[in-house]
């Protein structure tokens, strides 16, 4: 018996792994946080599944049914929006597993981050203008941010910011950035990213509240940055017709010229 968490992905449901799909198809029972998974995603679930939405249980009450499959020999489908590695409360989950020595693998999924920035056609890196993309988030009720994890901290560096649950906190995020940023920042707030009502507010740090009218107030993704609707930026040296490079060596004596492909 095996617990297999698998990101289910930013919502719609084509956007599953393969190996997320087949490993639902596989497991008798599926835990679903319901809040994000879309209802869609366990059409996957075998015939006669048992199916648990977890949006309302406890960690105890979740790992009492995680016991149930194992002395039942069950495989578990345990499925999380987004991707497992960012706010998907898998930790807590495994270190339950690992003191019971209960089996578990990882299947990762497409974060909501990526899918903020497909919806918005954007790559949040471009040469020369910002080369990282910071995932953070603002305080919440029930989480605090660790000291130095700060908006105004990270703002400093002029990365491209993935914010995430904080759209309820748009007017303290918005005086964070401002100072380090400026006020004709653009950015972007995308809500509930590849769900049928997915929306897509674009404005500047200095426009966005007004821009907000819409009455987004959960689920959604902030991105900020110069990155965003850029046009003036450098070209990277990948595809430059004169760059020397291991796929593409330019001359006979090129440190690549003796690479096969078949080399590391
Ligand atoms: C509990 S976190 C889950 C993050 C998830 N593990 C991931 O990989 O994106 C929930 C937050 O992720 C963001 N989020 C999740 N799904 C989203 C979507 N489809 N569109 C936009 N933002 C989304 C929002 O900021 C939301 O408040």
């Amino acid at each position: 018996m095996t617990v297999h968490f698998i990101g289910a992905g930013p919502g719609a449901p084509d956007l599953l792994t393969l190996r997320g799909r087949d490993l639902i198809a596989a497991c008798p029972v599926c835990l679903f946080a319901g809040s994000l998974v879309p209802e869609a995603v366990l059409d996957h679930c075998p015939e006669g599944a048992h199916i648990v939405n977890t949006a309302s249980m406890d960690l105890d009450a979740i790992m009492v049914e995680i016991r149930a499959a194992h002395e039942g020999g069950h495989d578990v489908a345990r499925l999380h929006s987004g991707d497992l590695s960012v706010w998907s409360a898998m930790g807590e989950q495994l270190r339950r597993l690992k003191a019971e020595e209960i089996p578990f693998t990882v299947t990762p999924g497409v974060p909501s981050f990526a899918a903020s920035a497909a919806a918005i056609g954007a790559e949040l890196t471009l040469p020369g203008i910002a080369q990282s993309v910071v995932l953070t988030r603002t305080p919440g009720r029930a989480s605090s941010m660790p000291h130095g994890e700060t908006l105004k901290s990270f703002a400093a560096t002029g990365a491209t910011l993935a914010i995430h649950l904080s759209v309820q906190n748009l007017d303290q995020v918005v005086a964070d950035l401002m100072p380090a940023y400026g006020g004709d920042c653009p950015v972007a707030v995308v809500y509930r990213a590849s769900w049928p009502d997915q929306q897509i507010v674009q404005a500047t740090l200095d426009t966005l509240k007004s821009a907000m009218h819409n009455g987004i107030s959960r689920t959604a993704l902030i991105l900020v940055g110069r990155v965003l609707g850029a046009d003036q930026f450098d070209e990277s040296c990948l595809y430059a017709p004169d760059y020397d490079r291991r796929y593409r060596p330019q001359t006979a004596d090129s440190p690549w010229a003796s690479w096969s492909h078949g080399n590391d």
